[in-house]
């Protein structure tokens, strides 16, 4: 079995754990950084599962377990992208498992649990769902882009955030905050969406989608050349990606919040 076969069989598998252990509404373990940000017990049930079926010897960066392991293949896993949708039962929420090799991603899936899809990547082999390969939307002028876009779990990151939205809603057709970063990503790769942004997310949300909307043909990175890191990621075809782009870059958000 390759890399992306063996991921796939364990974000399925997890998704399976999570739907059946889904029952009412699930239990909050605890909050993070800020009261916004819920963990579930659900969210780390899934990680054990999974670092369970990574084969012994890889790396693993997990978003609950943290860093674990060395050498040049690692897994970096989100074992819920959406928590919150999981929480109060909307259908967005995934698990979003990517392989990075000597530091290059070269598998990811996404598996939209709730919506029964699984988005898949390998470096080079396409993006796809199901049987059917995935295309970005091309030529799509800023006014007439449908932007996805998040929010991170501190105040302080909302305030900037909401100044940033403040200026792309009045120049793009509309804006949608979907609640998982994998599913934005992967809404790009199938044209669902034109465009997606947001400051401050983590490897284990974009590691798997990033690819998925790569393969998909669009570009995935930071501000002014920038590869993707913990500050503004933008996901859109070119052309729309630099329009996207220099219509942030004003704004400075990079600046710490
Ligand atoms: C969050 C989701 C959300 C994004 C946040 C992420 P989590 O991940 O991807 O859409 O806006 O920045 O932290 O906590 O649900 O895994
Ligand atoms: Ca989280
Ligand atoms: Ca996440
Ligand atoms: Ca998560």
């Amino acid at each position: 079995m390759n890399y992306l076969e063996q991921a796939e069989e364990i974000a399925r598998e997890a998704g399976e754990m999570l739907l059946a252990k889904r029952a009412g509404r699930p239990v909050v373990a605890d909050t993070k950084s800020s009261p916004t940000d819920v963990v579930t017990e659900l969210d780390r049930a899934s990680e054990e599962l999974i670092r369970s079926r990574i084969p012994a010897g890889h790396a693993v960066l997990g978003e609950e377990e943290g860093a674990t392991g060395s050498g040049s293949v690692r897994w970096i896993v989100d074992p819920i992208d959406g928590t919150v949708n999981f929480l109060y039962g909307l259908p967005d929420w995934a698990v979003s498992i990517a392989v990075e090799v000597d530091g290059q991603i070269v598998a990811g899936v996404v598996n939209n649990v709730p919506r029964g899809e699984v988005f898949t990547a390998s470096l080079g082999g396409g993006a796809w769902l199901g049987g059917e390969r995935l295309r970005c939307t091309t030529g799509v002028p800023l006014e007439q882009a449908l932007v996805a876009t998040g929010f991170g779990y501190s105040a302080a990151r909302r305030a900037v955030q909401a100044e940033v939205v403040a200026h792309v809603l009045p120049r793009v057709r509309d804006i949608r905050r979907g609640g998982s970063c994998a599913v934005d990503l992967c809404s790009v790769a199938a044209g669902r969406v034109d465009a997606y942004y947001e400051r401050g997310t983590n490897a284990w949300d974009h590691a798997a989608g990033g690819l998925i909307a790569r393969e998909a043909g669009a570009l995935v990175g930071g501000m002014h050349g920038r590869p993707v890191g913990p500050e503004m990621a933008i996901c859109a075809a070119p052309g729309l990606f630099e329009a996207l782009h220099d219509l942030i870059a004003p704004l400075d958000p990079e600046r710490d919040a």
